[in-house]
Formats: C-alpha cells, sequence, structure tokens
C-alpha cells in the first residue's frame, strides 16, 4: 500500500472523513437491515463501522489507509477501495439495504473528475444537482441505483438537508422513488466536534413512491431498533409550495407555522425583496492597502475625494442607525476606516501613484480578487446603502440605517430601497419579535450558536405593517423564537 507522506495526504476535512460512534452506527444498520441474510453496502464505509454491524456487507471507501481498517475491522465484508461513483458506474452488484455516513465535503472543495462523474451518475438517474452541491447528496442518489426493489437506507445526513436549496432535488428524488420518507432531526450533537449538526434519513420502498415526508424532531437519538415513528406528515406539495422545500419550518408547531403563514400572507404585509433590492457589500482583495487611516491618508497627501468612509465589520457598526457622529468619532480614533475608493480611468494624483507603488502596493496587486480586474486598484461594486443589513447573528440579525452616506465591504449586506413610503416604517417593524422570528425561519443555523441569512433568505423576510405586529399573540412567537433558537444552539451558548 503506497503511504502519502502528511504533506501530501488530504486532510480530514478535505476527505469528509468523520467517523461515526460505534453505537449510532449499529444503530442505523439496524434500522435498515431486516434478515441476516440482507445484503448491505456502505458507500464510504471509512474504517468499517457500519459493515461492521453486519455479517452480510460490503464497502466501499477511497482511503487506502481506512479501507485497510475495515477490513482489519470486519474480515468477513468486501471492501472496494476506490471512488464509489467509479466503482458504482461499473458494478454488477446489488444490495437489500444501504446505510452509512457520506462525506460532507462542500461544493468549493467537491471538485474535479469525482464531482464530474458524480454529477454525471445522478442526471442518469433522472437527478440534476446545482454546481453548489456538496458530496453527501449526490452520494445517497448513486446508492439508490445500487437497491432492489423493496429496498431500504439508513444514513446521516447534514441538518442542511433542512434548508439548502442543493438538498431539494435528492428530497425530490426520494420522494419519487421510495414508499416511505423519514427524517429524523436530532437537536443533540451527533458529532460534538463538528459545528454542523447531523439529523437521519431513512427511507423504505425502494421502487415505491410516497406524497408526503414523515419528520421527526426529537431531542436525543435514543436507542430503538427502529426509526421513530411519531412523526408528523408533511405533505410533499406543502413543503414545496408553501416552504419553499425547507424542512426547518416543521421544528415549529403547528399553530406557530399556521400564525407564520397567516401574517406573511396578510395583504399588509410584505417580502423584504419586494422593497428593497439587497445585494453584497465591495470586496477589496486587499482590505489592509485599501483601508486607511486618517492619519496615513494625511501623511501621505491623499486627496479627501477619493476617500470614502466604510463599515468594515458588523462590529463597529450600532445598533440602528450609523450617524456622521460615528464615523466622526472612528476618524478621532483614527480607525482603518477610508475606502481608498479609485476612478477606473483618468489620470491619478502623483501621491496616490506613490502609494500605489509601495511594498504594500506590490503585495496587494497579487492578491486573487486584484489580480481579476483591470485596473487592480479600483474597487468594484461601492454601493450607498440606506441599510446596512448583518447577515450573521448571535441573537438577530439587524437592519442599521445609513446616516452617513458610508459604504461597506462584504462582511455586510447592503439593502436599497425602492418604496420610499414603506422604507419610512421598515426599521419601527425590523425591532418586532415577529421578524426575528421571520429571520430564524427563513434564514439558516450556522453552528456555533449562529444564524446566517444569505441573500435570497434577506429576501424571503416577512414584514408586516406596523397594525398587523401590534396585533400578534407576544406569548406565543416569542416561544417560537426561542424554539429556532434552541435548535440551533443559540440559548446553550449564551
Ligand atoms: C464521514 S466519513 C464516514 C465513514 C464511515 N461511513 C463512518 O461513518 O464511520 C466519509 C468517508 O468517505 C470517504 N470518501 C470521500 N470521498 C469518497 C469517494 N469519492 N468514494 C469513496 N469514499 C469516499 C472518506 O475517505 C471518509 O472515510
Amino acid at each position: 500500500m503506497t503511504q502519502l507522506s502528511p504533506a501530501t495526504y488530504p486532510s480530514q476535512k478535505a476527505r469528509g472523513a468523520y467517523y461515526t460512534p460505534e453505537r449510532i452506527a449499529s444503530q442505523l444498520v439496524r434500522w435498515a437491515v431486516r434478515n441476516s441474510t440482507d445484503r448491505l453496502i456502505d458507500p464510504s464505509c471509512g474504517d468499517g463501522r457500519f459493515v461492521a454491524a453486519h455479517r452480510n456487507s460490503w464497502g466501499v471507501e477511497q482511503d487506502a489507509i481506512a479501507a485497510a481498517k475495515a477490513k482489519r475491522r470486519a474480515p468477513w465484508t468486501t471492501i472496494h477501495q476506490g471512488d464509489f461513483f467509479t466503482w458504482a458506474e461499473q458494478t454488477h452488484e446489488s444490495f437489500d439495504c444501504a446505510a452509512g455516513n457520506p462525506p460532507f465535503i462542500r461544493y468549493q472543495s467537491f471538485k474535479g473528475q469525482v464531482r464530474k462523474r458524480a454529477l454525471e451518475f445522478c442526471a442518469n438517474l433522472g437527478v440534476k444537482f446545482s454546481g453548489l452541491t456538496a458530496s453527501w447528496a449526490p452520494f445517497l442518489v448513486a446508492t439508490t441505483g445500487l437497491l432492489r426493489t423493496g429496498g431500504r437506507m439508513a444514513f446521516i445526513v447534514p441538518a442542511a438537508i433542512g434548508h439548502a436549496p442543493y438538498s431539494a432535488p435528492l428530497l425530490d428524488y426520494l420522494v419519487e422513488h421510495f414508499d416511505t420518507l423519514r427524517i429524523v432531526a436530532i437537536r443533540e450533537k451527533l458529532f460534538p466536534r463538528l459545528s454542523e449538526d447531523c439529523w437521519l434519513l431513512f427511507a423504505e420502498g425502494f421502487g415505491g413512491s410516497t406524497d408526503e415526508i414523515r419528520f421527526t424532531p426529537v431531542e436525543q437519538l435514543g436507542n430503538s431498533d427502529v426509526p421513530p415513528l411519531n412523526s408528523i406528515g408533511i405533505p410533499v406539495c406543502e413543503w414545496r409550495d408553501v416552504w419553499k422545500r425547507r424542512l426547518r419550518p416543521y421544528l415549529l408547531s403547528d399553530s406557530a407555522r399556521s400564525l407564520y403563514r397567516a401574517v406573511a400572507k396578510h395583504q399588509d404585509s410584505v417580502h423584504l425583496g419586494a422593497v428593497a433590492s439587497i445585494g453584497l457589500g465591495y470586496v477589496s482583495g486587499a482590505n489592509d492597502f485599501f483601508h486607511l487611516r486618517p492619519s496615513e491618508a494625511t501623511d501621505m497627501d491623499i486627496p479627501s475625494g477619493l476617500l470614502h468612509p466604510t463599515v468594515r465589520n458588523s462590529r463597529v457598526l450600532p445598533s440602528k442607525e450609523l450617524t456622521t457622529q460615528t464615523v466622526d468619532s472612528w476618524r478621532r480614533s483614527d480607525e482603518p476606516m477610508m475606502l481608498l475608493r479609485l476612478p477606473k480611468n483618468g489620470h491619478l494624483p502623483t501621491s496616490v501613484s506613490k502609494y500605489l507603488s509601495t511594498y504594500a502596493g506590490q503585495e496587494a496587486r497579487e492578491a486573487y480578487k486584484c489580480r481579476m480586474r483591470n485596473p487592480w486598484y479600483s474597487v468594484p461594486d461601492v454601493r450607498v446603502p440606506d441599510f446596512f443589513l448583518t447577515y450573521m447573528a448571535g441573537r438577530s440579525p439587524s437592519l442599521v440605517k445609513n446616516l452617513a452616506s458610508a459604504t461597506c465591504t462584504n462582511a455586510l449586506h447592503v439593502v436599497r430601497v425602492r418604496d420610499r413610503h414603506r422604507a419610512s416604517s421598515l426599521l419601527g417593524v425590523w425591532q418586532s419579535r415577529f421578524v426575528q422570528l421571520s429571520c430564524e425561519l427563513e434564514g439558516h443555523a450556522l453552528g456555533g450558536g449562529l444564524l446566517k441569512l444569505e441573500l435570497r433568505e434577506a429576501a424571503q423576510l416577512v414584514l408586516p405593517s406596523p397594525h398587523v405586529v401590534s396585533c400578534l399573540p407576544d406569548s406565543e412567537i416569542e416561544s417560537a423564537i426561542s424554539t429556532m433558537r434552541n435548535w440551533r444552539h443559540y440559548a446553550s451558548t449564551q
């Protein structure tokens, strides 16, 4: 066996190699296997924890060291060492059931030939994943290609299955190919060392179809030999049309969900995206170079017309309004709060040319984003928004009125209001508990107690009228917010 040196060996994260505690692996195998003669496959078996729990099992594993360990752990299994998608394309083997914990490799690292093969394999089964898919979703689809009619599968999946758009084609495919699809959301961390939460997926009756997703939110996994039966039946059409293919809203009670829907559909409610455009702040490519302190700008004689006050990150931002007084206070404390904003064309003052040719300038122009643009020193997409929106929050994202004509980096979203009339009441409504609930439902948990609002999620935020807000039952909304925060471990990190 070829030994790779530590320098060339891909990291645990790059391989998505986080092995499952044996207790959970054997429990999932018990869910999947019905008879001792059932043929079981783990498509990414690591060091063999799933295959070791059943006598008639097969494992595929890319990593030679892990594959050898799997063979030692369970000598009775057949272990194929190599890429699962290549093997799946060629094999004539078929299985009664599958269980495992597929690699969670994000789209940025899930690339090259493996991704190409994975997406082609899934496309042949009729599932089209976008380029943003992480590796685990194609693994599950490809595994179904090896199942016999009536087959079952039991897998650990990231909690992203409850919100990530790339996981929707997987769920669409599973409800069209299995009699029953169960998703078990588990609040307890199955992998305490990982920031991401994990849920479980169980499907049975391959070859059939269903019009509902059985969903069970539980605190802890427990030790049952069968998946939890006390589930909510989510009609697939409701999941698709009402909740835009997201399962997270089903962490709430029926009544909280109905209340949210009623407010969202109220004639006086709007989505943030309907009254405002939401975009990214600028990417300078070299913040240390492009963000100057007032004293540096004075020393270098940079004309004030080429400097623009900027918000570098959400930490420096007040909670409701950014005023000129705050910006003046940054200036007085000589913070790096001036963006060097140079035009694409035209003559540059000598002082600026001198700064660009310093050692720091030479370094900055080599930075990836600077190399990719022409001219390298002209930062694009510098916008002066009406509001700044924090998109990574502990408690709740802030919408901050820009009274200082400042711009901001991509550490913040920029919000430009289309409807001035509505804008005037925006801030008042933003402070309401209902909008906080909307952030919890439309955004997603990032791990470590954080809530993230992608641009498309921010556009979906529901803004009721002040009158509707005043009529809402505070305690029910409060309790819904705390349920969602509890699921993203916000409360437990405070
Ligand atoms: C999350 S670990 C799980 C291992 C095992 N199922 C468990 O839960 O203990 C995922 C495994 O997938 C393997 N893997 C990653 N890409 C693979 C590929 N293309 N084909 C086969 N295995 C792969 C990794 O080396 C890693 O061992």
